[in-house]
Protein backbone atom coordinates (compact mmCIF):
# COMPACT_ATOMS: atom_id res chain seq x y z
CA UNK A 1 0.00 0.00 0.00
CA UNK A 2 1.71 3.32 -1.03
CA UNK A 3 2.01 6.22 1.44
CA UNK A 4 -1.21 8.71 1.39
CA UNK A 5 0.36 12.02 0.19
CA UNK A 6 -0.58 15.41 1.23
CA UNK A 7 -1.73 17.74 -1.32
CA UNK A 8 -4.23 20.54 -1.57
CA UNK A 9 -6.76 17.89 -2.75
CA UNK A 10 -6.98 17.22 0.62
CA UNK A 11 -7.50 20.62 2.36
CA UNK A 12 -11.02 21.76 3.30
CA UNK A 13 -10.32 25.35 3.27
CA UNK A 14 -9.62 26.01 6.72
CA UNK A 15 -5.88 26.14 8.25
CA UNK A 16 -5.94 24.61 11.62
CA UNK A 17 -8.09 21.71 10.34
CA UNK A 18 -5.94 20.58 7.97
CA UNK A 19 -2.98 20.89 10.47
CA UNK A 20 -5.06 18.08 11.84
CA UNK A 21 -5.72 15.99 8.47
CA UNK A 22 -2.12 16.40 8.01
CA UNK A 23 -0.87 14.43 12.00
CA UNK A 24 -3.57 11.88 10.58
CA UNK A 25 -2.07 11.05 7.26
CA UNK A 26 1.27 10.85 8.63
CA UNK A 27 0.19 8.55 11.62
CA UNK A 28 -1.80 6.73 9.25
CA UNK A 29 1.77 6.38 7.10
CA UNK A 30 3.14 5.24 10.05
CA UNK A 31 1.21 2.71 10.63
CA UNK A 32 1.70 1.44 6.56
CA UNK A 33 5.08 1.37 7.12
CA UNK A 34 5.44 -0.93 10.12
CA UNK A 35 2.36 -3.19 8.88
CA UNK A 36 4.75 -3.64 5.68
CA UNK A 37 8.13 -4.29 7.57
CA UNK A 38 6.87 -6.27 10.28
CA UNK A 39 7.57 -4.44 12.87
CA UNK A 40 6.49 -5.92 16.19
CA UNK A 41 2.71 -6.61 17.16
CA UNK A 42 2.92 -4.09 20.70
CA UNK A 43 4.53 -1.58 18.43
CA UNK A 44 1.41 -1.75 16.11
CA UNK A 45 -1.28 -1.90 18.45
CA UNK A 46 0.74 1.58 20.08
CA UNK A 47 0.72 3.30 16.77
CA UNK A 48 -3.07 2.09 16.20
CA UNK A 49 -3.99 3.45 19.82
CA UNK A 50 -2.44 6.44 18.85
CA UNK A 51 -4.30 7.27 15.71
CA UNK A 52 -7.30 6.72 17.54
CA UNK A 53 -6.53 9.22 19.99
CA UNK A 54 -5.66 12.00 17.68
CA UNK A 55 -8.64 11.66 16.07
CA UNK A 56 -10.75 11.28 18.65
CA UNK A 57 -8.83 14.80 20.20
CA UNK A 58 -9.45 15.88 16.15
CA UNK A 59 -13.15 15.61 16.08
CA UNK A 60 -13.60 17.46 19.46
CA UNK A 61 -11.40 20.25 17.36
CA UNK A 62 -13.82 20.41 14.57
CA UNK A 63 -17.03 20.37 16.47
CA UNK A 64 -15.78 23.24 18.77
CA UNK A 65 -15.24 25.33 15.67
CA UNK A 66 -19.09 24.16 13.94
CA UNK A 67 -20.63 25.03 17.85
CA UNK A 68 -18.75 27.87 17.64
CA UNK A 69 -19.55 28.88 14.11
CA UNK A 70 -23.43 27.97 14.47
CA UNK A 71 -23.14 25.38 11.62
CA UNK A 72 -25.86 23.45 10.81
CA UNK A 73 -25.05 20.57 9.95
CA UNK A 74 -23.43 19.90 13.01
CA UNK A 75 -25.18 17.04 14.47
CA UNK A 76 -25.02 14.42 11.57
CA UNK A 77 -21.69 15.32 11.21
CA UNK A 78 -20.74 14.60 15.20
CA UNK A 79 -23.07 11.43 14.08
CA UNK A 80 -20.80 10.70 11.38
CA UNK A 81 -17.91 11.21 14.08
CA UNK A 82 -19.26 8.57 16.44
CA UNK A 83 -19.86 6.16 13.56
CA UNK A 84 -15.94 6.80 12.76
CA UNK A 85 -14.90 6.17 16.02
CA UNK A 86 -16.55 3.00 16.80
CA UNK A 87 -15.48 1.31 13.46
CA UNK A 88 -11.73 1.86 14.31
CA UNK A 89 -12.57 0.95 17.72
CA UNK A 90 -13.70 -2.60 16.31
CA UNK A 91 -10.95 -2.76 14.12
CA UNK A 92 -8.82 -2.63 16.68
CA UNK A 93 -10.79 -5.15 18.66
CA UNK A 94 -10.27 -7.16 16.09
CA UNK A 95 -6.55 -6.88 15.49
CA UNK A 96 -5.98 -7.62 19.25
CA UNK A 97 -8.26 -10.55 18.90
CA UNK A 98 -6.08 -11.94 15.61
CA UNK A 99 -2.70 -11.45 17.71
CA UNK A 100 -2.24 -8.18 16.50
CA UNK A 101 -2.61 -9.04 13.18
CA UNK A 102 -3.18 -6.17 11.10
CA UNK A 103 -4.00 -7.15 7.52
CA UNK A 104 -3.85 -5.08 4.31
CA UNK A 105 -7.34 -5.21 4.16
CA UNK A 106 -7.17 -3.48 7.26
CA UNK A 107 -5.20 -1.04 6.53
CA UNK A 108 -7.18 -0.19 3.09
CA UNK A 109 -10.10 0.49 5.66
CA UNK A 110 -8.38 2.68 7.78
CA UNK A 111 -7.55 4.69 3.77
CA UNK A 112 -10.97 4.67 3.54
CA UNK A 113 -12.21 5.60 6.47
CA UNK A 114 -9.97 8.74 7.17
CA UNK A 115 -10.01 9.90 3.53
CA UNK A 116 -13.80 9.65 2.75
CA UNK A 117 -14.94 11.62 5.72
CA UNK A 118 -12.24 14.49 4.85
CA UNK A 119 -13.26 14.86 1.25
CA UNK A 120 -17.34 14.93 1.63
CA UNK A 121 -18.52 15.42 5.43
CA UNK A 122 -15.26 17.92 6.75
CA UNK A 123 -14.84 19.44 3.27
CA UNK A 124 -18.91 20.71 3.00
CA UNK A 125 -18.11 21.92 6.85
CA UNK A 126 -14.45 23.70 6.18
CA UNK A 127 -16.03 25.51 3.24
CA UNK A 128 -18.70 27.32 5.52
CA UNK A 129 -16.29 27.35 8.40
CA UNK A 130 -14.59 29.47 5.72
CA UNK A 131 -16.41 31.96 4.95
CA UNK A 132 -17.79 32.32 8.75
CA UNK A 133 -14.22 32.31 10.86
FE1 LIG B 1 -11.64 16.00 10.12
FE1 LIG C 1 -15.18 15.71 10.65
Amino acid sequence: MKDLVWGHILSVGVDEIDDDHRKLVSLFNILNHSVMEGDAPDYLAAILDELINCTVWHFSHEERLMLKYGYKGIAEHKMEHQELIKSAKELQQKILQTDNLVMNEDIEFLEHWLMEHIFTTDLKMGTYLAMEM
